[in-house]
């Protein structure tokens, strides 16, 4: 043995080939983490020391090989000043560099996941074997940084600055054929045959038969790129990925920066900048609340996979309603792998909601993405049906019918007694109580809420819901088929609006009070996109549906009068009553024509603002700042109240939820996160001066004043280390 440490051990082979395992104690996966660097350290500085050696190959005794750097330390990390956290990758780049340069050919066998970090360690190597189930790629631009341990210097020299950029900046995770295609690794075998293949790559290069020095060279020296590639290469990317990344997303542009500066410059030189860079974005705003947002999902999945581990797997599902969400319900269970009887009162509803599935499924195959076969299974799994005939035998019914209180009561209180004892039922409704929709139920024990959003294949949310008298053993089992369906369940408790549409309807709230004060509603929308949302809360309203906009907000305002209750008719409400559905009719706050695909596209009506026109009270000049700030603080109020009346558990479920569930613009990290961002004494001054203006909708809590008066934050985490406690 020649080293031994708690994640790392070197053996020799055969007396003359070390083989350096990681093997981290206690965890699951391998990770990069500032103790194993360490370990690292101290294990290439034994290999170097060792006599008569004729190389290394690199392994990992783990499923995954390494799965990156360790991401739970970097809020603290990233705390430290610039100039600390491009000390701390220039150390990481000199290990790598003394790896890089042993006196004998190296070798990473990669068995599996190899990501960031992972990914930079196995560069390092001469060469790379790889099993064919194994995935590869660089996710560092998602954190909002660039990859820091050599990534943006080493794979460009490696795959060319084209297929580095595509990687770096999509951030994508590459699988062995693709690896193999760009010139990544060197050789894909199967998993069984990789230890094998790893030590024969090892010999052909001792025997002469591959030139590993000449490898190092080409990968230390600066690209091979004439000016006019040059420019080809990284000034069309730029544009290319600015536009994709948009411009709160500063990492994936940086990142060809850092290419492009490195492409003339040598191994340490080019690594220096990749350092200033990654220290730089480190520091950022976004990339704070990207970590945060990362962290936050491992959270709210750690929690559902506790949940669904309480009980079986739902082997069959049944939705009632082939409507658009049942039908959408429908595709994704059997999509999923989740067979699901899917009955309806109409024969041309289920038409219509299979023909929908096929639709998804057609467009899949088209593109490439899904084989004939699989769309034959997928379909096989959805069984259409008018009768109660099969549902002796479902684990979980999602009643996806129409919204109204009466039809659904009588639809549950049906398939109640049509299914075994222990089956869960779960209701779809957007804003009817649990509790009343529990009320005529025999056992309420195994009903609650199950709320997807739309359009169900593509939202990642789903709420579920617990009423008063829900089992743990219905919302665990609703939780495992969100996650059978590839979704993440957050678990709320029972109110109007549940988690989601009660804070969403409070930000709508703000948006007519902004309308009632001259507010020009495209420029409303205009400047929330600009703030990161993907649409501004007209155009959103719009694609709701008017109808059901204010169909929830009366919900809301009945359980919510102080704040949620309106006097007067709102902008929506007048919609309404002009018959302007949104996109559904073509007509809301804009009109909808259709572009060749039949989508939706959007434009200027100004019989709408002729309409909203009568709805001003006080035309106002109003600041960008302040109409954020009118929509954005009700919104966070919300939020806050949420989670002080045990709605919802953590602050890490609501702003995932948010992020998930409406689109809130992830590099802002949600809005709890806002207002630690702004600070909590700082946002509860800005909601007392609107409050004193506008209303109970703005007032902020007596928990969130005590806590502004504190200095306390939602995220007590984050407090950093200070820097004399450094941590890598
Ligand atoms: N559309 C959305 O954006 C959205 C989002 C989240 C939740 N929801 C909720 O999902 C539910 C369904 O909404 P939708 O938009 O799919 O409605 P929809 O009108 O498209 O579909 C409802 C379907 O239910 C069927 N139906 C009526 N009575 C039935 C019965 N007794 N048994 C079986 N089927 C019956 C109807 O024939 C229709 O096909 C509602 O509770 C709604 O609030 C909708």
């Amino acid at each position: 043995m020649l080293y031994q440490g708690d994640a790392i051990h070197v053996e020799r082979q055969q007396g003359e080939i070390a083989v350096l395992t990681l093997d981290l104690k206690a965890e699951s996966v391998n990770k990069l983490s500032s103790g194993v660097i360490a370990e690292l350290t101290e294990a290439v500085g034994e290999i170097e020391k060792a006599q008569g050696l004729k190389g290394l190959i690199v392994v990992s005794a783990k499923e995954a090989f390494i799965v990156g750097a360790d991401i739970t330390e970097f809020h603290a990390m990233f705390a430290k000043d610039e100039a600390f956290l491009v000390e701390m990758n220039q150390r990481v780049h000199a290990l790598f560099n003394r790896l890089e340069d042993l006196p004998f050919p190296t070798v990473t066998a990669l068995n599996g996941l190899a990501l960031g970090g992972g990914c930079e360690l196995s560069l390092t190597t001469d060469f790379r074997v790889m099993a064919d189930s194994a995935q590869i790629g660089l996710p560092e631009t998602k954190l909002g940084i660039v990859p820091g341990w050599g990534g943006c210097v080493r794979l460009p020299r490696l795959i060319g600055a084209d297929n580095a950029i595509e990687w770096i900046c999509g951030g994508t995770q590459n699988d062995a054929a693709t690896a193999l295609k760009v010139g990544a690794v060197d050789a894909v075998v199967p998993l069984e045959a990789l230890a094998a293949a790893a030590r024969d790559l090892i010999d052909k290069a001792n025997a002469g038969d591959f030139d590993y020095r000449a490898r190092r060279v080409e990968k230390g020296s600066p690209l091979k790129l004439n000016p006019v590639e040059q420019m080809m290469a990284f000034e069309t990317a730029k544009g290319y990925v600015a536009g994709k990344a948009g411009p709160h997303y500063p990492a994936p542009v940086e990142a060809i920066r850092v290419i492009q500066k490195g492409a003339g410059e040598g191994r340490e030189r080019a690594q220096a900048i990749e350092a200033r860079a990654f220290a730089k974005l480190a520091k950022t705003d976004v990339c704070y609340n990207l970590v945060g947002l990362f962290l936050n999902d491992q959270a709210v999945k750690k929690k559902a996979k506790g949940y669904a581990r309480e009980v079986d797997p739902i082997e069959q599902a049944a939705v009632l309603g082939a409507g658009i969400m049942g039908g959408g319900i429908a595709y994704q269970s059997a999509y999923k792998g989740t067979p699901i009887l899917m009955k309806d009162i109409r024969e041309e509803a289920i038409e219509l909601g299979l023909k929908e599935a096929r639709k998804l499924l057609v467009k899949q195959l088209e593109r490439g993405k899904l084989s004939q076969e699989k769309l034959a299974e997928v379909l096989g799994n959805i069984r259409p049906t008018l009768s109660y005939g099969d549902f002796g035998h479902v684990d979980l019914v999602v009643e996806a019918v129409v919204e109204n209180p009466k039809i659904k009561a009588a639809v549950l209180k049906e398939v109640e007694s049509t299914v075994g004892e222990r089956a869960v039922l779960a209701s779809n409704t957007s804003t009817i109580s649990i509790d009343r929709l529990a009320a005529d139920l025999s056992r309420p024990e195994n009903f609650c809420g199950m709320h997807f959003f739309n359009p169900v294949h593509r939202m990642p949310l789903v709420e579920v819901i617990r009423g008063s008298k829900t089992s743990d053993t219905a919302v665990a089992a609703t939780v495992a088929y969100a996650r059978q369906m590839g979704k993440t369940p957050i678990v709320v408790n029972d109110c109007p609006g549940f988690l989601v549409n009660r804070i969403l309807f409070p930000y709508f709230g703000g948006f007519s009070g902004l309308v009632e004060h001259g507010a020009d509603f495209e420029r409303v929308d205009k400047l929330m996109e600009r703030f990161g949302w993907p649409m501004g809360p007209a155009y959103l309203l719009d694609v709701v549906g008017i109808d059901t906009a204010v169909h929830a907000s009366h919900v809301m305002a009945e359980g919510f009068p102080d704040r949620m209750a309106h006097e007067g008719k709102s902008a929506i409400e007048l919609m309404f009553d002009s018959e302007r559905l949104g996109q559904k009719n073509g007509k809301g706050f804009y009109t909808y024509t259709e572009d060749k695909k039949g989508k939706p596209v959007k434009q200027h009506d100004d019989e709408a603002h002729r309409l909203v026109e009568s709805v001003v009270r006080e035309s106002r000049e109003l600041a960008d700042d302040e109409i954020v700030a009118r929509l954005m603080v009700p919104l966070c109020l919300e939020t806050v109240r949420c989670l002080e009346d045990g709605i919802v558990g953590t602050p890490a479920e609501a702003d995932m939820a948010l992020i998930y569930g409406i689109g809130f613009p992830p590099f802002r990290g949600g809005a709890l996160r806002y207002i630690d961002a702004m600070g909590t004494a700082a946002f509860v001054a800005l909601a007392e001066r609107l409050a004193g203006e506008l209303g109970a909708l703005y007032a902020p809590t007596e928990r969130l004043k005590a806590m502004a008066e504190r200095g306390e934050r939602f995220y007590p985490d984050d407090n950093v280390p200070s820097d004399d406690n450094p941590s890598a």
